[in-house]
């Protein structure tokens, strides 16, 4: 197996079968310092960078959240209009990686242009880990997923996986990815203007996952194990920021995952996970259901990038 210290996470095309449970285990070894709220010093000599170009919640505070339980420091920016990348001058990702690498020992990127990670990575010395870069990918994000579903149902193989919402996001390719390391036959349901490309399916096929398309949920439901959800009313990712404008419209019921079609049609021990933030594809009612795993997936996202930023500055191996 390729050593994690020093290594980039920048998609989870590549990433091996035995990586994930590796990353799965140093994630439950570090899990209780979150679970128990208390911090360790295991990174104190060290400080995460993060470079975000596009808004976030969870991605960019969630490994801060990690970085501070591991003891270690935190600098950054969360709106690049403040800094030079952002104003006149539209600094380049190389000149900017090239000083940020002196400013910390690992980055997190987030970028409305996909591939921006990756052309950090060419000009830093540090690790940097893709927080998500346009329709590209969110590698940490399915990370935390699968760690998710791993302690949630005892393994991977064998599970059948109903991915409802927009295929361009960049979870949703991650995630294909991802399950072509395991026996995880999944269904995609998306508006036809959403649909995973020709060329992600030929890409996919040649990868030997086991996947269909489908129109409604209600076609693939009750044999899925895992539902995973994502909105099809959303923003364009390719956008620095994109605001509210108005009305943008109700999730058609293609779409949707209610609380009646979950009693109606679902396995009784399915999950269903939302990376979030949600539209109304998931109404409120369902979080209080035995098939709600948001909030344990959202927990999941600190533990996963403490595993990731403990692994990459190599206090783990
Ligand atoms: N799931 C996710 O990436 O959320 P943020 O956009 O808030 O980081």
């Amino acid at each position: 197996m390729r050593s994690f210290s020093g290594r980039d996470i920048l998609s989870l095309k590549g990433f091996e079968r035995e990586e994930y449970y590796r990353i799965f285990e140093v994630c439950d070894r570090l899990a209780p310092f979150a679970r128990d709220r208390r911090n360790t010093d295991l990174l104190s000599e060290k400080t995460l960078v993060t470079a975000f170009y596009q808004p976030s919640t969870r991605t960019r505070l969630a490994h801060e959240a990690a970085m501070i339980r591991l003891g270690g420091q935190v600098t950054g920016f969360a709106d690049a209009k403040m800094t030079r990348a952002g104003d006149y001058y539209q600094e380049s990702i190389k000149d900017t990686v090239k000083m940020l690498e002196f400013y910390g020992d690992v980055i997190v990127m987030r970028h409305f242009e996909q591939g921006a990670p990756h052309e950090a990575a060419k000009w830093a010395s540090i690790p940097i880990i893709n927080g998500g870069d346009g329709w590209g990918e969110h590698p940490t994000q399915i990370l935390t997923d699968l760690y998710t579903v791993h302690q949630e149902k005892g393994r991977l193989d064998g599970l059948r996986w109903l991915a409802v919402g927009d295929m361009r996001m960049r979870t949703m390719h991650s995630l294909a990815y991802g399950l072509t390391q395991f026996d995880c036959p999944i269904t995609f349901v998306s508006p036809p203007e959403m649909s995973l490309t020709d060329e992600f399916k030929e890409e996919l096929e040649l990868l030997s996952l086991d996947f269909a398309e489908a129109e409604h949920v209600e076609q693939a439901i009750s044999e899925a194990d895992v539902i995973l959800v994502e909105p099809v009313v959303q923003p364009d990712y390719t956008k620095s920021r994109d605001e509210r404008d108005g009305d943008v419209g109700l999730t058609p019921a293609n779409y949707k995952i209610t609380r009646e079609l979950l009693s109606g049609k679902a396995k009784s021990d399915a999950i269903l996970l939302h990376s979030l933030p949600r539209m109304d594809e998931i109404p409120p009612d369902v979080d209080a259901t035995r098939w709600s795993r948001y909030w344990l997936e959202a927990f999941n996202g600190v533990v996963m990038r403490m595993g990731l930023l403990a692994s990459v500055l190599g206090a783990m191996e």
